[in-house]
C-alpha cells in the first residue's frame, strides 16, 4: 500500500536565513494516526505547511501519489486538511457559519447544501452554538472547534491537525479524542500533550532541529526524549 503521504529529503530555509528543516523523511500510511512530537522552533509548524504546499521546501513532498507543486495546489488541497496551530490564520468570512460553508461553496454546491453541510460539522465539534457569531468574537477554544470544522467539512483524505488541543477545555479534548477515533482518515496530529497523543496515535515522530530524531510508538519516544510534564520529578 502506497503512504498518503510521502516526504524525502525535505529542507526549508526561511528568508531571514533560519534553517527550520534540515532533511527531513517521512511517510504517512492510509487509515494510520501519527503523533509528531518536539521542542517548540523544532520544525514541526514548519514542516506541516510544505504538506499542502503553502511553502515550498527543497526536497520532495508527495501526497496520494501527487507531488505537491504549484500545478496539484488544488487537488492536493482537496486531499489534505490543515488545521493551523493559530486558528486566526484560518478563518476569515464574517460569520461562522459562512466561514465553514466556504469550502464546499467553492466546490459547487448550493449556499442551501454548503450550509447544511458546515451546520453538520459545527455539531459535530461542538460549535453548533456559534454559528452566527463573527468569528474574531470567539473564544480561543470556540475559534479550535470551527477551525476544524471547516476541515472536516471537506472530508479529505488526510487530517492534519497542529496542536489541536491547545485552548481546548477537558471535555473538549475527550470530545475531540472521540471524534477523531471515529473518523477513518489518515491522521497527522502535532502536539506536545503526550496523553492526547497517547489516545490516538499507534506511531510517533520526535523532531529535533529541523529533523526526524526518532521513531517509535508513543512510549518509547516519550521515554527516549524524557518528553514528560511530570513536575515533581
Ligand atoms: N516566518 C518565519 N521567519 C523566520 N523564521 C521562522 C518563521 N517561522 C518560523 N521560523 C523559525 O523556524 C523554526 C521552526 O519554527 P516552527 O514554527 O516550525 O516550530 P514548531 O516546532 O512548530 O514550534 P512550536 O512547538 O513552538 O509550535 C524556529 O526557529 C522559528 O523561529
Ligand atoms: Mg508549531
Amino acid at each position: 500500500m502506497s503512504p498518503v503521504i510521502q516526504v524525502r529529503g525535505l529542507r526549508y530555509r526561511y528568508p531571514d536565513g533560519t534553517q527550520a528543516l534540515d532533511g527531513v523523511d517521512f511517510h504517512l500510511d492510509a487509515g494510520e494516526c501519527v503523533a509528531l512530537f518536539g521542542a517548540n522552533g523544532s520544525g514541526k509548524t514548519t514542516f506541516v505547511l510544505h504538506l499542502n504546499g503553502l511553502l515550498d521546501g527543497e526536497g520532495s513532498v508527495e501526497v496520494c501519489g501527487m507531488p505537491v507543486t504549484k500545478d496539484t495546489f488544488v487537488k492536493v488541497r482537496a486531499k489534505v486538511g490543515i488545521v493551523f496551530q493559530d486558528s486566526d490564520e484560518q478563518l476569515f468570512m464574517p460569520t461562522v457559519l459562512e466561514d465553514v460553508a466556504f469550502g464546499p461553496v467553492n466546490l459547487g454546491l448550493s449556499p442551501q447544501k454548503a450550509a447544511e453541510r458546515a451546520c453538520a460539522a459545527l455539531e459535530k465539534v461542538g460549535a453548533a452554538g456559534a454559528i452566527h457569531k463573527a468569528p474574531y468574537h470567539l473564544s480561543s477554544g470556540e475559534k479550535r472547534r470551527v477551525a476544524l470544522a471547516g476541515v472536516l467539512v471537506m472530508n479529505p483524505d488526510v487530517l492534519v491537525l497542529d496542536e489541536p488541543t491547545t485552548s481546548l477545555d477537558p471535555p473538549g479534548q475527550r470530545d475531540l479524542v472521540k471524534l477523531l477515533r471515529g473518523l477513518p482518515q489518515a491522521k497527522l496530529l502535532v502536539t506536545h500533550d503526550v496523553e492526547f497523543a497517547r489516545a490516538l496515535a499507534t506511531r510517533a515522530v520526535f523532531f529535533e532541529r529541523g529533523r526526524v530524531a526518532g521513531e517509535g510508538t508513543v512510549n518509547e519516544i516519550v521515554q527516549r526524549f524524557s518528553w514528560s510534564r511530570a513536575l515533581d520529578e
